[in-house]
């Protein structure tokens, strides 16, 4: 990939998070973060995939030289407690205190998970998120959500804790493959439908089959500052933080669906399909308008496929959906949308009208 566009965009949190930094010089980004956290001992967190990818790019950096690394399995499957139990250990063993730092280099998994590990370790050390995949650059990485999948549910045990620093740099964008990318637009779309028709459009004219990554590096900067704007208003998400969970009431039941058959479904995937889901319920309840549904739903068949569901897997889903740590009380709770932009939070289905939705996600997708 051509090293194409650089931005040197600073995107400041709040008052707990300092910057995101959409790198221009990730080795001098990265060595004044170090500098500033002053760590006594320095953890670098892989995959055995970004070990490989990625790790090469930046372990000549001498801020990294002490580093020590480790090195966990990779994919949604590992983000496990016995995973986080090796982190645990190897931060302890390799004389970790308080004042240690962890660098998590990797996607969304590593980033979740080591960011959770740095949260809990001694009551919570220092962490760096260097995100790697599209997914964690626009998502994962940035906003402070940490945590691991636990009995067969998502992101069920986690804190909200930020991440020292997030430095962003597109150019591990070219260790990605086809379905790695379009995973982490899936997030990208979502900003797009929450944010403004211009955005939108941008996103569904891209031709996501052969994308072109200088064009990707611009909307990714466009894409993160989205979510900053979203995460700045309500770190915790006690409000319009789950404009962000559009898509995700059903992306997150059909993921579930997917890890209980062993089926291997990446994020982002179950998050197209979810905001083809949401976005009827959002038709149907809030008038949405229709031909913009018809835009996504064909927009996401062509570039994600479709899930398998019978009628059978309904009431499977349902209770997916009502186990959500979104919901209270067994009430399954929705982001819908009444236009681009125009978020409803705390909307609420039966369990008649999410048949109806999986009906129509079954027909058209
Ligand atoms: N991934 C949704 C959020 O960060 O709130």
């Amino acid at each position: 990939m051509r090293r194409g566009v650089c931005y040197n965009i600073i995107i400041n949190l709040n008052m707990d998070m300092l910057p995101i930094i959409i790198c221009k010089d990730l080795r001098a980004e990265l060595t004044a973060a170090i500098e500033h956290v002053r760590p006594d001992r320095l953890f670098v967190l892989t995959d055995t995939t970004t070990l490989k990818c990625c790790w090469p790019k930046i372990k000549d950096f001498s801020a990294l030289s002490q580093a020590q690394m480790i090195t966990i399995q990779p994919t949604d499957e590992a983000k496990t407690l016995d995973t986080l139990a090796q982190v645990w250990t190897a931060l302890s063993e390799g004389g970790g205190t308080r004042h240690s730092l962890l660098v998590n280099l990797g996607g969304g998994m590593v980033t979740d998970l080591g960011g959770f590990a740095a949260s809990t370790f001694k009551r919570g050390i220092a962490y760096i998120n260097i995100p790697t995949t599209l997914l964690s650059m626009v998502d994962a990485a940035v906003g402070g959500k940490t945590g691991i999948n636990f009995h067969g549910l998502k992101n069920e045990i986690g804190v909200f804790n930020a991440a020292f620093t997030v430095l962003l740099d597109t150019q591990f964008l070219c260790t990605l493959d086809a379905e790695n990318i379009c995973s982490g637009y899936a997030e990208m779309l979502k900003h797009g439908l929450i944010s403004d028709m211009e955005h939108l459009a941008e996103l569904l004219r891209f031709d996501l089959s052969n994308p072109d990554l200088r064009q990707l590096q611009n909307m990714v900067a466009r894409s993160v500052a989205v979510k900053e704007h979203v995460v700045t208003e309500d770190p915790h998400e006690h409000g319009i933080r789950k404009a962000l969970n559009l898509g995700h009431t059903a992306g997150h039941a059909f993921e579930s669906l997917a890890l209980a058959e062993n089926r291997t479904v990446l994020h982002g995937y179950a998050v197209a399909w979810g905001l083809i889901c949401e976005l009827y319920l959002s038709t149907v309840r809030m008038g949405f308008p229709q031909s913009l549904l018809r835009q996504v739903v064909n927009f996401v068949k062509e570039n994600y496929g479709s899930f398998t569901i019978t009628c059978k897997e309904y009431d499977r889903l349902f209770d997916f959906m009502t186990h959500d740590k979104k919901n209270t009380a067994g009430i399954v709770n929705f982001t819908l949308l009444a236009n681009v932009g125009d978020i409803r939070i705390n909307q609420t289905a039966n369990k008649d009208e999410i048949f109806e939705m999986l009906d129509f996600f079954r027909e058209n997708i």
